[in-house]
């Protein structure tokens, strides 16, 4: 079935993200609790059938393929996945095969990842202050981070940092982290926290509109509107001073779900068609029912069919509680 994927809504599906794995050698706060509970190896997919599974995926429209965790890079001999993939950079089926990583473990995979036809990727950073990364991330060590970003650039990957903006944290590093990024060519993307998962403390108090931070930003420096499109939700703008590019993905002031193009696969199998909503639908079943892909794909159909119009998430005030109950790490955003 090699039928383009559209929604009820006449949104084409085009951007599969896979979270291969929901550990991570760090727990950052906005994403993870101190004690976080993993699924027991026993239910991931097999990397040969996340394989089968994206391959799918890209036999029905899927160009852009972006693979996530947790940390992608902890799950044990990941890059034989990579490698396979790459077939299908190789046949022009897929246009991006993509990462985003905490940037732990890019000293070791740099160069393998290049080498597979990965072209760039995006790395999680949210400050440059090493007591302030280690406060965030739980335990992180940022010298290795900023290691990893050298080895990626070295190796000729694009890099894109990707920072939480969190109210009294990083708020007031922001420009810098911005001019950081800028003075070595790379994109800097701001993210607002959403309410995703329990983390165990109060997510309000992390909580900063990126309209605010937009505003302040706008009072040093020049910012004009690009209409860059990666397929991804950010929307850019042109710093003129640095010559940079920084981007905004607003889920909360700014809801841009109705040009959404994405669906994500969990490790285990499960479809979530939006990140801001508790619907699932399992792959796993099909996937395993049958060597041909005719379930999985109907399977794939049937979970497209529902996806909701947008998400809703809220912060709420009165009850500090979660909007979705799987975090993060579980989806890969
Ligand atoms: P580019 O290919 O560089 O555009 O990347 P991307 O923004 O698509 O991917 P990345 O993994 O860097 O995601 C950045 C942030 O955007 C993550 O925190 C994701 O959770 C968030 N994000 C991605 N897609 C969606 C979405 O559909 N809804 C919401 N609310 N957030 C999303
Ligand atoms: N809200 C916003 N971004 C989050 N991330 C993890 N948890 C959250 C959250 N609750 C970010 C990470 C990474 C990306 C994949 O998602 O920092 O950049
Ligand atoms: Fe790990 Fe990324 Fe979550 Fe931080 S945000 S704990 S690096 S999965």
């Amino acid at each position: 079935n090699g039928s383009a994927m559209t929604d009820p809504f006449g949104r084409t599906i085009s951007y599969l993200r896979v979270s291969i794995t929901d550990r991570c050698d760090l727990r950052c706060v906005y994403c993870m609790s101190e004690d976080m509970t993993f699924l027991p190896r026993a239910d991931l997919l097999t990397l040969e059938e996340l394989d089968r599974l994206c391959s799918a995926f890209i036999k029905k429209g899927v160009k852009k393929l972006r693979l996530t965790g947790g940390e992608p890079l902890v799950r044990r001999n990941m890059m034989s996945l990579v490698r396979s993939l790459s077939r299908h950079l190789h046949t022009g089926a897929l246009n991006e095969l993509t990462l985003t990583t905490n940037g732990s473990q890019l000293e070791r995979y740099s160069a393998e990842l290049a080498d597979c036809g990965v072209r760039r990727i995006n790395v999680s950073l949210d400050t440059l202050d090493p007591d302030k990364f280690r406060a965030i991330t739980r335990w992180g060590d940022l010298g290795k981070v900023l290691a990893g970003i050298e080895a990626a650039r070295k190796a000729g990957l694009a890099v894109k940092i990707n920072a939480v903006a969190l109210k009294n944290v990083n708020e007031d590093e922001i420009p810098a982290l911005m001019q950081w990024a800028h003075d070595k060519g790379m994109a800097l993307t701001l993210i607002e926290v959403m309410p995703m998962g329990e983390i165990g403390e109060g997510r309000i108090d992390q909580y900063l509109p990126l309209s605010l931070v937009r505003a302040r930003l706008g009072n040093h420096y020049t910012l004009i509107d690009l209409d860059d499109d990666t397929g991804g939700p950010a929307r850019y703008v042109r710093v003129s001073e640095t010559g940079g590019k920084l981007g905004f993905i607003t889920p909360m002031t700014h809801n841009f779900c109705e040009s959404c193009n994405r669906v994500r696969v969990t490790c285990t199998g499960t479809l979530h068609t939006c990140l801001g909503h508790e619907d699932a639908s399992d792959l796993r079943r099909p996937l395993r029912a049958s060597a041909s892909d005719d379930e999985l794909s109907a399977a794939i159909d049937r979970a497209i069919g529902l996806k909701p119009k947008g998400h809703d998430f809220i912060i709420d005030r009165q009850h500090n509680r979660p909007s979705v109950s799987r975090h993060m790490s579980v989806t890969g955003g």
